[in-house]
C-alpha cells in the first residue's frame, strides 16, 4: 500500500480548436494513468465568439444569432456553444471517475462573463461554470481567471497563468517570482521549467508552464505567425501525498508520449 497519489494535468485546449489527436492520445493516457486527481489550467474552452478580437465582426455571438430576443432562446443558444467543452469536461470525469477534479478558468474560458456583463447583464446570473460545462454536477473544484493561484500539494500552487513571455521558461519564471511560490500554469502555449533554490531558506520554488493541447495548423491561431509553442502536459507523483514530484510530458510531432515508462502514440 501506498500513500503517493497520481497527479495529471493539462491545459490550453482551446476547444473547438483542440488538437484532436493529442487530445485522443491525452484520454489514452489518462485511461492507463489512474490519476487520483486531475487539473485543468485554463483556456479548455477558446470562445472566440465572445471575444473583444471578434467584437462587431459575423461571427461575434449576438450577431452571429441574429440578436435572440427571448431569454430561454438565448441561454439555449449559450448552452450550444458550450456544449463542446461540457462534453469534455464529462468525459474526464467518465474517464477518471475516482478522482478529485479542479479546473483553473483561462483568460478565454471568462470571455462569456465578460461579454454578458456588455452585452446582456440581466442574464448573467444564469450563466455560470455549472449552466455551461456542468462543473459542480460534475465535481469540479474551480477559480476564476482573477482569483489567486490555489495551493494544491505541498508547494505547489495552480493558476492559469499571468506572464507572459515569448520564451519557454520565462513566464513560470515570472509567476514564481509575482507570486512567491511554486507555480504550475498555461497560458503560453509553451513547455518549461523555472527553479530558484534559497539555501539558507531551506526552499526550491519551482515553477512549469506546461504546454498546449491546441491544433496550431487551424486558422484560428492565425493572428500570431510565430507559433513558438509546445504540445504537452505534466504529470505527478505526490510522494506521501505532500511531495509533487513533476514530470513534463512532451507530446513529439508523430504523437508519441513516454511517460511513467511507457510510450504511448496517438
Ligand atoms: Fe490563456
Amino acid at each position: 500500500m501506498t500513500n503517493d497519489l497520481k497527479w495529471l494535468i493539462a491545459s490550453d485546449f482551446q476547444i473547438p480548436y483542440e488538437d484532436v489527436r493529442a487530445t485522443k492520445l491525452f484520454f489514452s493516457f489518462m485511461k492507463w494513468f489512474k490519476p487520483d486527481i486531475v487539473d485543468l489550467l485554463g483556456d479548455i474552452d477558446d470562445q472566440n465568439c465572445y471575444s473583444r478580437y471578434s467584437d462587431g465582426k459575423p461571427d461575434e455571438f449576438l450577431l452571429a444569432n441574429q440578436k435572440p430576443e427571448n431569454e430561454e432562446t438565448l441561454l439555449k443558444l449559450v448552452a450550444q456553444e458550450s456544449s463542446d467543452t461540457k462534453k469534455f469536461y464529462s468525459e474526464i470525469r467518465k474517464t477518471a471517475p475516482k478522482a478529485q477534479l479542479f479546473t483553473a478558468l483561462g483568460n478565454h474560458d471568462i470571455r462569456v462573463f465578460d461579454y454578458f456583463e456588455k452585452k446582456n447583464p440581466e442574464i448573467l446570473e444564469k450563466v455560470t461554470p455549472n449552466s455551461l460545462w456542468g462543473l459542480d454536477d460534475l465535481g469540479y473544484d474551480y477559480i476564476y481567471y482573477n482569483d489567486l493561484p490555489r495551493k494544491r500539494f505541498g508547494d505547489i500552487h495552480v493558476h492559469h497563468g499571468v506572464a507572459l513571455s515569448q520564451n519557454a521558461g520565462e513566464s513560470a519564471r515570472k509567476d514564481v517570482e509575482n507570486y512567491g511560490v511554486s507555480m504550475m500554469r498555461g497560458h503560453s502555449h509553451r513547455l518549461g521549467t523555472y527553479y530558484k533554490t534559497h539555501e539558507l531558506r531551506n526552499e526550491t520554488l519551482r515553477g512549469y508552464e506546461i504546454g498546449h493541447m491546441c491544433d496550431v495548423k487551424n486558422d484560428q491561431f492565425k493572428y500570431t505567425t510565430v507559433h513558438n509553442w509546445q504540445q504537452g502536459f505534466a504529470i505527478a507523483h505526490i510522494e506521501n501525498g505532500e511531495y509533487p514530484h513533476v514530470q513534463l510530458i512532451e507530446i513529439s510531432k508523430d504523437y508519441t508520449i513516454f511517460a511513467d515508462g511507457k510510450k504511448f502514440t496517438g
